[in-house]
């Protein structure tokens, strides 16, 4: 029988069996963390690159991009293993297939699906340029759309530090000539603009199932000149079949400007632009734990407190409080009457501004944690039990005051909903009482902010209301 390879002595490799995929330098073979059983998706480079310099580093810089880039739509880092058999990327295993895939699967596709997918590789995008990273490499083969409608960035094989040139390999530029923008494509310095043009390519294609100046080589310097000063045949009349609303040529057109200074100013602001026009779908999500925590160079990872983050609302999880609950609900949680009836005019505000909003709207406001962010117990002594359940084995006490970190979506239990926490070292399950609520905010694209305090929410909320 064909043995796995084990990687630190943790990591069985499937390196037998077909690998989940392969490019022109690097192969990725399925996994299992054997400490925890959790399956994962390891990237090396191919045996005939292992014994080259300039390339392991290009894939240790890989590496080193992936781990200080976390996001719930960038690929979660696990581990990266040095040893006798070269350097391994181990990631999450993620079950679905690359937008490639989808569009030949499905061909074209509506651009409210488009919407839903924009907007979360715009948020994997925008925290790698908040650290100082461009891809460079936004292909529809470099995007992972889930089972689960969870889209994450992959493959950071060309990323680099933003504001510089374009890496090159001899005298050759690296990139997919498809989606390239024309400052990468002429080696001029990128800045998070490039991506934001490579994103508009694939928008183009998803909506279109065609490409960008499709009529011409893309590889070739005529074409790569072309880009520069001159937007290409649009989506509309590219493909009049389709239908496509006519708001798609001007949201698109303004992502692939040849000057980059005329393209949206960031990467979320384009995705904002789109989902505006369209109705993107409320997605149905619920959250993978992670193996084992990814350390930074910093440290902890890091928390997602009072940065509005771009993630798909846990539709299906969090049941609604229905108005019988609420108020034993309110007097439990916010023992201040003053926040109790600020929480309550703001239901009520919601309530009004329901129509406005639009057919989603209950859906879109929802009151609960942010998976990956901490919260603080309230309420004396709580335990933190093995399994979602009051029968299940206790594994620590939490006292009011301590900070835990939420970890993934609840379970309701019965009528009861239980949150997955981890406590220094510990994890298990709390009682939903047990935790003082953050506030999760959702519009239709999935745009969700979080508050710790309470306080903050009505000031937050009142931006999102309608008038
Ligand atoms: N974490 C993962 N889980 C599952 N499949 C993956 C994962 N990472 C990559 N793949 C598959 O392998 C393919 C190639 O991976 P990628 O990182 O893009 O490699 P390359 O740098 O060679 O293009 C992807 O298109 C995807 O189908
Ligand atoms: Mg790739």
């Amino acid at each position: 029988m064909a043995v796995d390879t084990l990687l630190d002595n943790r990591y069985a490799i499937h390196d037998h069996e077909p690998s989940l995929g392969e490019g022109g330098m690097a192969v990725i073979y399925a996994g299992t963390d054997t400490q925890t059983d959790v399956e994962v998706a390891a990237k090396t480079l191919l045996p005939a690159y292992q014994g080259d310099a300039h390339r392991r580093a290009r894939f240790r810089n890989e590496a080193n991009v992936l781990r200080a880039v976390q996001n719930p739509h960038v690929v979660d880092l696990v581990d990266v293993i040095d040893g006798r058999r070269g350097t391994w990327i181990v990631m999450e295993r993620l079950q679905g297939e690359s937008l490639r895939d989808r569009l030949k699967r499905q061909g074209p596709a509506k651009p409210d699906a488009v919407a839903g997918w924009l907007t979360q590789v715009a948020a994997g995008l925008e925290e790698m340029h908040r650290r100082g990273y461009v891809h460079l490499d936004v292909t529809p083969q470099n995007i992972f759309l889930g089972h689960d409608g969870m889209v994450k960035l992959i493959d950071f094989g060309i990323a680099q530090e933003a504001y510089r040139r374009p890496q090159r390999e001899g005298d050759k530029l690296l990139g997919t000539a498809t989606y390239i923008s024309p400052e990468h494509g002429s080696g001029r310095d990128v800045t998070p603009a490039a991506d934001v043009y490579s994103l508009g390519c694939v928008v183009f294609e998803l909506l279109t199932g065609k490409k960008v100046f499709s009529e011409h080589d893309p590889s070739n310097d005529a074409t790569i000149a072309l880009r520069q000063d001159s937007v290409p045949e649009l989506p509309t009349s590219i493909a009049p079949e389709l239908r496509l609303p006519e708001w798609v040529d001007t949201v698109v057109a303004q992502a692939i400007m040849p000057n980059p200074a005329e393209r949206y100013p960031s990467a979320t602001a384009f995705a904002e632009a789109f989902a505006e026009k369209a109705n993107p779908p409320l997605l149905k999500f619920s959250w993978p734990r992670r193996s084992k925590p990814v350390v930074t160079a910093g440290g902890a990872p890091t928390a997602l407190i009072d940065e509005p983050v771009v993630r798909p609302q846990v539709t299906e999880t969090v049941p609604q409080r229905n108005p019988s609950r609420m108020g034993a609900w309110l007097r439990k949680e916010w023992r201040n009457t003053q926040r109790a009836l600020a929480m309550f005019a703001l239901m009520i505000a919601l309530i009004l501004g329901i129509p406005a909003i639009g057919g989603n709207a209950i859906a879109d406001f929802t009151l609960g944690f942010l998976p990956g962010s901490d919260t603080t117990v309230v309420n004396g002594n709580w335990n933190l039990r093995a399994s979602a359940n009051t029968a299940s084995e206790v594994q620590a006490v939490v006292q009011e005051g301590d900070k835990v970190q939420v970890t993934g979506a609840p379970k309701l239990v019965g009528t009861d909903l239980w949150w997955p926490v981890e406590s220094g070292d510990t994890s298990g399950w709390v009682h939903d009482d047990a935790l003082k609520r953050t506030w999760l905010m959702n519009r239709a694209a999935g745009y969700v902010e979080t508050r710790e305090d309470i306080d903050s929410i009505w000031n937050t909320a009142t931006g999102w209301l309608p008038g």
